[in-house]
């Protein structure tokens, strides 16, 4: 397997690819690879002929005060989780690679799916994620591009532009992989003290609880994220950022709880932000 660090290296090889009739693949990552990533490079692996990985910790995406510096880097480490893998390529550029100077185009998609959720604690995430992956589709034109349900608002800004920027690419969403206990595992888990680590799992028991509710036919938003909060709440240390309900495409609230329904999480456990959310199909009209 090869490392490319150049955007030059990187459209070469994709090119002699595509030239090649030869499906790329591509898993973008920040790194710090864990079961979750590797589970996108085997779906990759699997669809695609040629499957590139990339690791880039995109500054841009990080708003001050955030982890941008401590966010963990292990390239070695993470080289040998995807060779194992059996992908073709890393693409593992520098930020002076990617950014140079007089960089100062970006994408911005709009409010509906951006000016909520993370969207308002994290100011000027989305745009830096919906640049960071613009550049990497332009780069190397893969057919389909492999994300994690994890990061469900990032999903469908990233199906926004793919879509919307005619990039003719497929955005593969495939489910969050979680820990025994069912904590969502996350490149920020690390971050967690032992006891913080202990609590945590709370957060997709409150998602299961969601779960349960509606299953029983609640079908009123407000009773759901107030059972939600509740639960988190029985947790002095769990910080609730937000707890949604929120229409699964469009990220519109809902004023009854039918079709399908996002629940989303946030919360702070010390310092360590968590996200994590779960799809439910709610039959119309029951
Ligand atoms: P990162 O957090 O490294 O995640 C890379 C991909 O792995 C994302 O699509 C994310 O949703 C997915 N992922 C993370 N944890 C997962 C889990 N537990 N189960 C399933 N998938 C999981 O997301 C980013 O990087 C960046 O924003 C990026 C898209 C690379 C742009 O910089």
């Amino acid at each position: 397997m090869k490392t490319v660090s150049t955007l030059k290296e990187i459209r070469a090889l994709v090119d002699r690819w595509h030239r090649n009739g030869k499906t790329v693949g591509l898993v973008p990552t920040m790194g710090a690879l864990h079961e979750g990533h590797l589970h996108l490079v085997r779906a990759a692996r699997q669809a695609c002929d040629r499957v590139v990985v990339s690791l880039f910790v995109n500054p841009t995406q990080f708003s001050a005060g955030e982890d941008f510096a401590k966010y963990p880097r292990d390239l070695k480490k993470d080289t040998r989780l995807v060779a194992a893998e059996k992908a073709d390529v890393i693409f593992a550029p520098t930020a002076e690679e990617m950014y140079p100077a007089g960089f100062d185009t970006s994408v911005t998609v709009g409010p509906a799916l951006t000016q909520t959720m993370c969207g308002l604690s994290r100011p000027n995430h989305f745009q830096g994620v919906a640049t960071v992956v613009m550049k990497l589709l332009n780069l190397m034109r893969p057919q389909q591009a492999f994300f994690g349900q994890k990061d469900y608002q990032q999903t469908l800004v990233v199906k926004r532009i793919a879509a919307d920027l005619n990039t003719g690419c497929d955005i593969v969403v495939l489910p969050t992989v979680r820990e025994a206990d069912g904590l969502a595992k996350s490149s920020r888990n690390a971050y967690l003290s032992e006891e913080e680590r202990r609590l945590a799992p709370s957060v997709y028991q409150a998602l299961k609880l969601a779960d349960g509710i509606l299953q029983v036919g609640e079908r009123n938003p407000k009773e759901l994220l107030d059972a939600v909060r509740k639960r988190l709440k029985t947790e002095s240390k769990i910080e609730i950022e937000y707890v949604a309900a929120k229409n699964a495409e469009t990220l519109e609230d809902l004023l009854i709880l039918s079709g399908r329904v996002l629940v989303a999480v946030a919360v702070k456990l010390g310092s360590t932000r968590l996200i994590d959310n779960i799809v439910v199909d709610v039959p119309t009209g029951s």
